[in-house]
């Protein structure tokens, strides 16, 4: 444990503890970082409320600084009761040095392993995926990419929307325009044109409505030339979707697609089991789940429909079913559920339901990870200015575009130069999804995303660059270094103080799911740098050897930071910018 932050709250615990009974071993010291020392510790003011006796909240205070007399630091009590703790540099420094030895940089390893199933991207197949699925996409890739890195057992779980009656309409639509045109126009993210010619016929066409209808039904019953029309427009559909994950260097591959499809045999079972089991009932012809608490505007019994009076099965069934495979067969301790926030009452319901069932036991914890809506600048939802919706290949390649122009011209070769250009542009993309906390609305906007200066992608990936090119420059090979790290001046303590922080960091966003905390560690860390390197020479002639050989560990030790964090967030980190 390198944390400072945790290392206080355990020793003030055990302060508490011992001056005031076991029963405070768990309290919060609330340590917090300070304007006057490095932390405050804040937990004298409400104890002493707490305490029979009613002490003042200073000897509170002062009876846990009592207790710290050995703590590598000076702890003292100050204003009504507030315990300001300064750490020695000697600690600091020595923490750091055994952080630097350690090629995970402290990050430990979590056991026993959980296994923590990511349902993540799942963009439907009837529509192209849109704006919204790319967010989707990139916080849950940057979630399954903490998990792994922490040990735990991941498994991505892409439920693609790839069933349903439309389904009808679309194959029909395919056999209009012949197998060949069609995948052409699927592989090339023509999802929606593909959508909406099929959509204008069922509306305006009776005998291709009658096609379409009968075709649901040949579907359903797994006639063999319907499945192997519907796996046609699926493996072009699913070729596109390749193609963005591919751009964006999302870790999903075709193994993890578990599309709606794949739960079709478990529904009746799925609905007969709960029926059976008295938590579902008819209702007016529906087969229906009413999870207690849930109740619509007219205050009666919001029902989850699992069956359609017309005997048709509906996403909801299909979200039962995968969860009680999720906890079957995948044996999850959690579920993450990486979709957008319009979807969170479905999602408490099926949850609800699951418990009701008996299908969803108290160790595993479902989630939902909501995903906030994506703005155009014009703060609406996100289209282009003739208002359909973006092509997500064409966004892609105008970041990359985009970042092509933006880059400064250092005269590399063409083939450096678009690799630094698709860097820049992906991770511009990418950083900007994961920077903003998940479940807010965020803006969309080309210009802030590839700004080189704030908590941007480019300016993180510019400043790990430019610690390569201090290596470059002065002719050292990182891996070589060796320190030890000496603390002298106070941007070098205060930049090795903050990268003491990263495991936490990381074990915090695998717990609440939150990746913007760790873009803003890295921007914090980013920031520390910049004023330890413009406040002390590190390969410049005159610097001594012992000074030298402590900065570069410095600078190695906030590279592999740097450079470990990046990767976690799936943002590429390319050599030179
Ligand atoms: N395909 C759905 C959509 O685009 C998201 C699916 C999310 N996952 C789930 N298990 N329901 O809205």
């Amino acid at each position: 444990m390198t944390d400072p932050q945790l290392v206080l709250t355990e020793r003030v615990r055990l302060a508490l503890a011992d001056a005031f009974g076991a029963e405070f071993a768990d309290a919060d010291p609330l340590i917090r970082p300070s304007q006057f020392a490095d932390f405050q510790a804040n937990v004298a003011m409400s104890l002493a409320r707490r305490l029979p006796d009613r002490p003042k909240p200073r000897d509170v205070a002062q009876a846990i600084a009592d207790r710290l007399a050995d703590f590598p630091g000076t702890v003292e009590v100050s204003g009504p009761g507030f315990l300001n703790i300064t750490l020695s540099d000697a600690w600091i420094a020595e923490q750091a040095g055994q952080m630097f030895g350690d090629p995970r940089a402290g990050v430990p390893t979590i056991t026993p392993a959980a296994t923590v199933v990511i349902d993540y991207s799942a963009p439907n197949a009837a529509k192209e995926m849109h704006v919204g699925h790319l967010r989707t996409t990139i916080v849950g890739d940057a979630l399954a990419r903490v998990h792994e890195h922490l040990g735990n057992r991941v498994v991505r779980q892409n439920h693609l929307g790839d069933w349903g009656t439309p389904f009808g309409m679309l194959i029909e639509h395919l056999l209009d325009i012949g197998e060949p045109a069609a995948v052409a126009q699927l592989e090339a993210g023509e999802g929606t044109e593909f959508y909406q010619a099929a959509r204008q016929k069922f509306e305006t066409d009776e005998t291709f409505k009658r096609r379409a209808r009968e075709r649901v039904t040949t579907l359903q019953s797994g006639d063999p030339d319907t499945l192997r029309l519907w796996h046609v427009f699926m493996n072009a559909t699913i070729r596109y979707f390749n193609k963005i994950y591919s751009m964006l260097g999302v870790t999903l591959t075709d193994a993890d697609i578990a599309g709606e499809s794949m739960y079709n045999d478990m529904l009746a079972k799925t609905c007969a089991d709960l029926e059976a089991s008295g938590v579902a009932v008819l209702s007016e012809g529906a087969l229906c789940v009413f999870p207690p608490g849930f109740t619509g505007s007219d205050d009666k019994p919001l029902p989850l429909i699992i069956r359609k009076s017309d005997g048709g099965y509906g996403y909801a069934t299909t979200d039962l079913a995968a969860i009680r495979y999720r906890v079957h067969d995948l044996k999850a301790d959690r579920i993450l559920y990486v979709v957008g926030n319009d979807q969170a009452l479905h999602f408490q319901m099926v949850f609800a339901a699951a418990r009701m069932a008996g299908w969803l036991p108290d160790s595993v914890s479902p989630e939902h990870i909501q995903i906030g809506m994506m703005l155009g600048k014009d703060g609406r939802r996100f289209k282009t200015r003739s208002g359909e919706s973006v092509k997500l290949t064409d966004l892609l390649d105008e970041a990359i575009d985009r970042a092509r122009a933006a880059i400064a011209d250092r005269g590399y070769d063409d083939a450096t130069r678009e690799e630094i250009a698709r860097a820049v542009g992906m991770g511009a993309v990418k950083y900007a999804d994961l920077s903003v906390s998940h479940d807010s609305e965020y803006v969309f906007d080309f210009d802030r995303m590839l700004a080189l200066t704030g908590n941007t992608g480019p300016y993180m990936q510019y400043a790990q660059a430019r610690i390569r090119s201090i290596f470059r420059r002065g002719g050292v090979d990182p891996a070589s270094v060796t320190g030890p790290i000496v603390l002298g001046e106070p941007a070098e303590r205060a930049l090795a103080l903050q990268l003491l922080g990263f495991p936490a960091v990381v074990e915090r966003v695998g717990e609440a799911a939150e990746p913007h905390r760790l873009c803003a560690f890295l921007f914090d860390t980013a920031t520390a740098f910049t004023t330890f390197f413009e406040t002390c020479p590190v390969v410049k002639d005159g610097v001594p050897a012992d000074t030298r050989a402590s900065r570069l560990a410095l600078c190695a030790l906030t590279l592999r930071v740097l450079e470990t964090g990046l990767h976690l967030l799936g943002v590429p980190a390319p050599d030179r910018m």
